[in-house]
């Protein structure tokens, strides 16, 4: 069966059969990557773009080497070089790219909305690499990949979001994910960072880090955004630390000897998490990092041979 739309836009309302076929293509994938020559030709003539608008290391590079892996024509477009700083509007530079004939677009751009919009004015296939503080659909997917690939299973999994969920696009496309496939999710962070009414998304809000840490089989722990005014939200850097940051000592405290601890990246040391954790036996932030190339060719390859 193909996915039941030809865009990626957030995960809000994709049924639990198009995350299941997304987390289980990119098992075979996984296995692409372990060999020497870590190449199939499977989008061989397609084009993709990798329009990015906001600063990224992991996200981007993780779709060139899908892209590439997969044998299409990947082609980077970086605003600061581009004619947008001449002015050039959204509209008409994805009218002009679409005019040398590409087939799909990744697009991360600071507004929430602007994978939807491209697809009012483009005829690509459309993948949300993260819009404001709107969604980030390929993260959500990779955790969830790295979730199962650890422990199994998602369905009954407890996953409790650590952080500024009001202002991270990676903490609701997780919920909405995570929810599709029969998780048990909760948020834990600072009340300032909870969103009003967000239990009405199906999760649980929990205000101490140390009954997330006992009542949960994974912590999926979120960057303080820092550039998007995060310090305004709490009274200083130190004392978010203090509450809400996981360290070996905290961790040794509550006794929750089988805790599984994944963060997105880029990670503030000493804040959201301590050096200690961020590199200790617990964590499996790299291997997130390396299931996403597998979990992006899958999305590519499931949204390119759709057309
Ligand atoms: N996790 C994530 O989106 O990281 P980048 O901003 O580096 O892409």
């Amino acid at each position: 069966m193909p996915l039941s739309s030809r865009h990626l836009l957030g995960l809000q309302g994709v049924p639990k059969e198009d995350i299941n076929l997304i987390l289980d293509t990119a098992k075979t994938f996984r296995e692409v990557l372990e060999r020497p020559i870590k190449r199939v030709p499977t989008l061989q003539g397609k084009t993709v773009i990798n329009l990015f608008y906001e600063s990224s290391t992991r996200t981007r590079i993780s779709f060139e080497l899908a892209e590439k892996r997969l044998s299409a024509d990947a082609v980077n477009f970086s605003v600061s070089t581009s004619s947008v700083s001449k002015g050039e509007t959204l509209k008409d530079t994805i009218r002009n790219i679409e005019a040398m004939k590409v087939d799909m677009v990744v697009v991360r751009h600071p507004a929430a909305g602007t994978p939807l919009f491209l697809t009012k004015v483009c005829d690509s296939n459309i993948i949300n690499a993260g819009d404001g503080a709107h969604e980030h659909p390929t993260q959500a997917l990779l955790d969830m990949y790295s979730i199962k690939e650890k422990l199994g299973k998602l369905e009954g999994v407890k996953v409790c979001m650590v952080g500024d969920i009001a202002h991270s696009r990676v903490a609701l496309s997780n919920i909405f994910g995570l929810k599709a496939v029969g998780a048990e999710v909760s948020v834990c962070g600072p009340s300032t960072m909870i969103p009003k009414n967000i239990e009405e998304l199906g999760v649980k809000v929990i205000y101490d880090i140390d009954e997330a840490i006992r009542e949960n089989d994974v912590l999926n722990v979120l960057r303080i955004q820092l550039e998007r005014k995060a310090r305004e939200y709490f009274p200083s850097i130190r004392e978010y630390a203090a509450f809400f940051g996981i360290t070996e000592e905290r961790l040794e405290k509550v006794g929750k000897e089988d805790i599984l601890i994944l963060h997105p990246g880029p990670i503030n040391r000493g804040v959201e998490l301590s050096s200690g954790v961020a590199d200790g036996l617990k964590q499996i932030i790299l291997t997130q990092v390396t299931n996403g190339v597998a979990v992006r060719m899958a999305v590519l390859y499931l949204l390119g041979t759709m057309n």
